[in-house]
């Protein structure tokens, strides 16, 4: 008889306060964190379940796995408390969470689980490969979501470190976005310490999207773990800024404008991210003016609903937060300070100010 997982068997059950499980949420890429995720609603509620069991475990160096798995589940969801009572507008709702067991007490019977606001729309990818499902007005919408979710983030000593198209629920109606999927995120470090220092290396941010300074695997050029992990979420922030205008990938831009001699495809580069950086500084400026003259192109397409200096703004945002070095990542006037903010509020007014104008000018 084929095994089925716990997490995989919850249609029809009712969970605690309620919560009746309708149906799987279907989704087209493979989960990584192994998670099933499933439609639920309670009266006239609708929620998102987001469901763990502890049937997937690893043999990691004969660790207890049961352990390490609680633990991120834990982890998680305590993030996701966090931000949701801190009410960080851009970050997706908590409604519930809970425990529940198919059979007896067997721990391999149990499945751990939180409940989010639920989204019909789905995550931001499909808009972002279809953009008819949203006009520039909604685009600059979403960088504003994102930019004020992850300022108030890091002000609460939250970094997400996994902020991508999938990890994005976006109303299409309401024109908000908000972040989801935790997994990856981490606290504010006040004291290192030393038992966790795996779970501190790991940081499980997504190839395809990471920053340089992981793509060549140099963690020293700071001593700081919370600058480097901000430093990581700017980045990305950039690059999702970069996919709603343009559907392209910043750091794939780039290499094609670098030599393969220096490409971090090229393993014996790896860990020689400061020999390489002034390459990728002089390659990304390459970049930068090929991102704008794409955006003018997609602006003409519309029928301008962006102005010459909105465009200009787009592209000195993104030169901002996808600067190859991360020392220098940030807004201009915050770079450098001690006050441990890169300035993304500015960001996030720069987009509310351009979403008022073009939702005005499309009205029209
Ligand atoms: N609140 C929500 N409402 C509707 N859809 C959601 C919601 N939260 C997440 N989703 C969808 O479910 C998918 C999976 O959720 P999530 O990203 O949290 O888990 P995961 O992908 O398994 O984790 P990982 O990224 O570590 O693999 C998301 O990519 C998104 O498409
Ligand atoms: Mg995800």
């Amino acid at each position: 008889m084929t095994f089925i997982p716990p997490a995989e068997r919850l249609v029809g059950v009712t969970l605690k306060d309620n919560w009746y499980v309708v149906e799987k949420v279907i989704r087209d890429v493979k989960s990584w964190s192994g998670a099933s995720c499933y439609k639920v609603t309670r009266g006239s509620e609708v929620g998102f379940l987001k469901a763990f069991d502890l049937s997937g475990m690893k043999k990691v160096g004969g660790e207890d796995d049961h352990e390490l798995l609680t633990h991120r589940f834990k982890r998680e969801l305590s993030i996701i408390k966090q931000c949701s009572d801190a009410k960080i507008g851009g970050v997706v709702n908590l409604l519930g969470s809970g425990k529940h067991f198919h059979s007896g007490t067997d721990l391999n019977e149990l499945v751990n689980y939180f409940i989010l606001e639920y989204c019909a729309d789905g995550d931001m990818l499909k808009c972002i490969e279809d953009h008819s499902l949203i006009d520039f007005a909604s685009r600059c919408a979403a960088v504003r979501d994102i930019c004020e979710a992850v300022d108030k983030m890091h002000a609460n000593g939250v970094m997400h470190l996994d902020i991508k198209p999938e990890n994005l629920i976006h109303f299409i109606n309401e024109r908000v976005t908000k972040i989801v999927d935790f997994g990856s995120a981490r606290r504010y470090i006040v004291d290192v310490d030393p038992n966790l220092n795996d779970e501190l290396n790991e940081i499980t941010t997504t190839y395809s999207y990471a920053p340089f300074e992981c793509l060549y695997h140099d963690n020293d050029w700071t001593n700081n773990w919370n600058e480097y992990r901000r430093k990581i979420d700017l980045f990305l922030v950039g690059t999702i800024i970069v996919r709603i205008f343009t559907n392209m990938t910043f750091s794939s831009l780039l290499r094609n404008r670098l030599a393969d001699k220096y490409s971090w495809k090229n393993k014996r580069n790896l860990g020689k991210f400061q020999e390489i950086k002034p390459f990728l500084i002089e390659a990304g400026s390459k970049v930068y003016v090929m991102i704008k003259s794409e955006l003018e192109a997609i602006n003409s397409r519309c029928g301008h609903p962006l102005t010459p200096a909105q465009v200009k703004q787009i592209v000195s945002t993104i030169r901002d937060l996808c600067y190859p070095d991360p020392k220098q990542r940030g807004h201009p006037e915050e770079v450098g300070r001690k006050n441990e903010s890169d300035g993304l509020y500015r960001y996030h007014d720069r987009f509310k100010e351009m979403f008022e104008q073009c939702s005005l000018k499309i009205s029209k």
